[in-house]
């Protein structure tokens, strides 16, 4: 088999990728490990920064996201019992969608089958060859059968767990890493959300996140020890402690209910660099890593995704190759940026183990100076929209 470009993984990067290329008459083909089921009952988060929906329409994919995502055009914080809103509209002109994370990737494969897009679902042993050549191949195995495609690139957009950023010698790359000390308690329920906006709560008794993904339906998080196991907490343990961790009016009014997603998230702030390796180059959550803390981590896949296109685009469709060359550089751009936002976030929100009383009373002044501050809001609402491509 041959192809222009092999995209390793069907994630979100992958098709979003494969599905902009179409658009363009560049072929690929996308091999997954595991089936489409297995990928569409992940739950991830659901906040989508213009960039992301910009690449979404000129995917041609964006229907039912205008129609069923919910504009947000501010978020709100709060520490014990105050509570303040980052205005979005007000500091940046723009907003976010609210729209889960399945519901992209759903839109994706729908897209992708529509226009007879080849995917390979539970294909094994995906390994790239000679990708610092200048004509690579990958093989794998699905159903027992070995196969190869030769191309011209592979795009490696297998998250954090795939082959391709572990092709790249060790030698010709270098990784950073931060792995925080707790984790997130996720519960998805079919309950109206306590509240129009987002929550993010500072509590003495650890974060809490309120999010939602539409009327009906609300998310919920409660930092916890990566030690806990989901099955240690009871439904009604969640909502008592999440509502000890909110201000107390809005704990009032939140409505419980079971649980139909119960789950723990480790958090990790990880970055490989370069991004690129010949006719490699690296995608989404294979290269990098954000705590969830500001929803970054499609935002940011999206944002690769987009300096890959325009690169593979400028060299099939305008015969120049300075777009894949900088890839690397300008993806790293943004990616540290977006590192940054989401760590300094988590920094702010979260209570860690070793925190002194003197770090207890840093975070308690930040705090005061964003609730007080236009300028801190606006540097807030600024990554939180998402910083141009
Ligand atoms: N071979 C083929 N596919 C693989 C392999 C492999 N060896 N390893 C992993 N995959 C697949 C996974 O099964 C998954 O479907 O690659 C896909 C990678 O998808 P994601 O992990 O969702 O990563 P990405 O598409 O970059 O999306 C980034 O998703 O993980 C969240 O927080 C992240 O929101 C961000 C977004
Ligand atoms: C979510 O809705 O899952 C969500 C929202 C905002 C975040 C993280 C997760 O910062």
């Amino acid at each position: 088999m041959r192809t222009q470009v092999v995209i390793i993984g069907g994630g979100p990067s992958g098709l979003l990728l494969s599905q902009l290329l179409y658009t363009k008459g560049i072929d690929s083909i996308v091999l997954e490990r595991q089936t489409r089921d297995h990928v569409l009952g992940r739950i991830r988060a659901g906040v989508l920064e213009q960039g992301m929906m910009a690449l979404m329409a000129e995917a041609g994919v964006d229907a039912r996201m205008k129609a069923k995502g919910i504009a947000h055009h501010g978020t709100l914080i709060s520490y014990d019992d105050t509570l303040f809103r980052i205005d979005f509209q007000k500091h940046t002109g723009t907003s976010v969608m609210v729209y889960g994370q399945t519901e992209v990737t759903q839109d994706l494969y729908a897209a992708r089958e529509a226009h007879g897009g080849q995917i390979e679902f539970e294909v094994a042993g995906v390994t790239i060859h000679d990708a610092d050549r200048d004509a690579p191949y990958v093989t794998y195995t699905v159903g027992g059968q070995e196969r190869r495609i030769d191309c011209d690139f592979v795009a490696g957009c297998d998250g954090f767990h795939g082959v391709s950023r572990n092709s790249i010698p060790q030698r010709s790359r270098r990784e950073f890493e931060k792995v925080y000390p707790f984790g997130w308690l996720g519960v998805l329920s079919e309950t109206p959300p306590v509240n129009d906006e987002i929550i993010y709560a500072n509590s003495e008794r650890g974060f809490a996140l309120c999010s939602m993904r539409n009327d009906q339906l609300s998310r919920y998080y409660i930092q916890c020890s990566m030690a806990d196991k989901p099955q240690d907490w009871s439904d009604d343990a969640f909502w008592q402690e999440l509502k000890r961790r909110i201000p107390q009016d809005q704990a009032a009014q939140l409505v419980t209910g079971p649980s139909i997603e119960k789950s723990i998230a480790p958090l990790r702030s990880f970055v490989t660099e370069p991004m690129r390796w010949g006719r490699l180059f690296l995608c989404g959550d294979a290269a990098h890593i954000v705590p969830p803390t500001g929803a970054k981590g499609l935002n940011t896949a999206a944002s690769d995704v987009h300096y890959l296109f325009t690169g593979l685009c400028q060299h099939y469709l305008d015969g120049t190759d300075e777009g894949l060359e900088r890839y690397s550089e300008k993806a790293l751009a943004r990616v540290w940026k977006a590192e940054r936002f989401s760590w300094w976030f988590s920094s702010l929100m979260h209570r860690y183990p070793d925190q002194s009383a003197f770090d207890l009373r840093m975070q308690r002044a930040e705090l005061e100076f964003l609730r007080s501050s236009d300028a801190a809001q606006k540097a807030l609402a600024e990554n939180y929209v998402g910083l141009p491509y």
